[in-house]
């Protein structure tokens, strides 16, 4: 049979068997999911066995169980290693879904819930794809590794241990990655750069204790009004951030490449749409696209007493999680310090300051010149009558950087997803189109890889 033909002939059922997957709540950062994120990694499992891989494993590590599966039976052709994660964000704030989170449902040509886009979805694709091949020609047209983990959206901490463990067992001529997103709708897309994150947290505390606001207000020093001080003086007023060095090594972007990203079919009203803001601000002299794919950051993502209603206390402390993204050539340790160091020299001394780094990651961008690129190219435009473009991404992932440094093999990410599809948010979905010609695309690219 074809595999075209055959693919098409079981849109239903792999969908259905998605909706299963993603009724499964794999909220990695939530010890109270602990058995889904398991039950989560033995679907995996039984599914890249049913897709025909002989050879699966669930590799207990010290937090989430990494799923690994390897297939070798086609000698003399490439190796390929996937990576994607079955682990997902929590789904709070639960209110603001159209249908819950975890009961999957299909509206106007889009698969609503947690993880359709970010990345069951995509990850789904790739396992439909490679049991498509083997159900159509018998047998996998290359060799593949498939490693799935549970702890991406909690920085894949155990990850890098298994790694620098079993380099032999992960090598690979290429790493492939679904895990990334589509310039638009209709624009199949190749991602060659990521920024790098750097996530931190901060704990200022004046008083001893939380202290009634009426009694001691006035004469005590409040370390959110210190906090918000703080966050104030980290940006000027061209939103450029005042950290001392934290552009220094940044090269600056190749006017080749300053061109190729203005070329690019990116719309801004369709980002506008996607964002809703009343204003935009960003990086004086840098485009929008600039602004999200290549330029650092600092980011606040929280900041003191968040509750319901009104509380008339000075609180004894003061918490704010806030976040760098990087840009190539910065390192994130020298980052790190430098931003403990000037938040350390601007902070009064009726505050004292807990500062951690709660994980780091390094940017990435390479080029996408290896034949691997043209393979994958032309198995988009197989599945999606269009010719794919290359795109860079202001998201993190930290895998592809550890797997580039160390085995120095071309990444070729191809996402599935879209910047409006809601990742990381409510009403979070994926269109389902992009999600069928997903599958085709990639069974053509393993397919077309035996000749690579
Ligand atoms: N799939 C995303 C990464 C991504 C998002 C790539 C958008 C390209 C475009 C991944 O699951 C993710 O959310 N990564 C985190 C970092 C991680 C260390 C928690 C991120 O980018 O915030
Ligand atoms: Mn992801
Ligand atoms: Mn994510």
């Amino acid at each position: 049979m074809n595999l075209v033909d055959f693919i098409d002939g079981h849109r239903d059922q792999n969908l259905t068997e998605l909706c299963e997957f993603l009724r499964i709540p794999s909220v990695s950062t939530k010890s109270e999911h602990k058995p889904d994120i398991e039950r989560s990694a033995r679907w995996v499992a039984d599914h890249l066995r049913a897709a025909g891989f002989k050879s699966v494993e669930i590799i207990p590590t010290k937090f989430h169980p990494l799923v690994y599966a390897e297939s070798l039976e086609a000698p003399g052709k490439p190796t390929v290693l996937f990576y994607g994660h079955y682990d997902v964000q929590p789904a709070e704030p639960l209110e603001l879904w159209t249908s819950p989170a975890f009961e999957p449902a299909v509206r106007d040509g889009k698969l609503y819930g947690r993880g359709t886009a970010d990345d069951k979805g995509q990850v789904h694709i790739h396992i439909k794809a490679l049991e498509s091949l083997q159900k159509v020609d018998g047998k996998f047209p290359i060799n593949i590794k498939m490693l799935i983990e549970g702890e991406e959206e909690v920085g894949s901490v155990s990850l890098w241990d298994f790694v620098e463990k079993n380099k032999e067992k992960l090598k690979a001529d290429a790493l492939v990655v679904s895990d990334t997103s589509m310039l638009a709708k209709g624009a199949p897309s190749i991602t060659y750069g990521l920024r790098g994150l750097n996530y931190y947290q901060i704990e200022l505390t004046g008083p001893e204790r939380d202290l009634h606001s009426g009694v001691y207000g006035g004469a005590v020093p409040n370390p959110l009004t210190v906090l918000t001080e703080l966050f104030a003086k980290l940006h000027d007023k061209n939103f450029r951030v005042t950290v001392p060095g934290f552009y220094d090594s940044i090269s600056k972007l190749p006017p080749a490449e300053r061109k190729a990203l203005s070329a690019l079919p990116w719309n801004k009203k369709d980002f506008q749409k996607a964002v809703g803001a009343p204003g935009y601000a960003g990086e004086k002299g840098f485009s929008i696209v600039e602004q999200l794919w290549t330029r650092p950051t600092l980011e606040l993502i929280w900041g003191g007493y968040t509750g319901e209603g009104a509380k008339t206390v000075i609180p004894s402390k003061a918490h704010a999680k806030f976040s760098t993204r990087l840009v190539p050539n910065q390192d994130p340790q020298k980052i790190s310090r430098a931003v403990e160091k000037y938040i350390r020299k601007l902070l009064p001394k009726t505050v004292t300051c807990k500062f951690d780094v709660l994980s780091t990651g390094k940017p990435w961008v390479a080029p996408f010149h290896a034949p691997i690129f043209k393979k994958a190219q032309a198995a988009l435009e197989k599945g999606f009558g269009k010719k794919a473009i290359f795109i860079r991404e202001g998201g993190s992932i930290p895998f592809v950087t550890q797997m580039h440094d160390t085995f120095k093999v071309p990444c070729v990410l191809i996402g599935f997803g879209l910047p409006d599809e809601n990742a990381h948010a409510p009403d979070e979905h994926i269109l389902l189109e992009n999600y069928f010609n997903g599958i085709k695309a990639i069974a053509h690219f393993y397919r077309d890889l035996a000749t690579l």
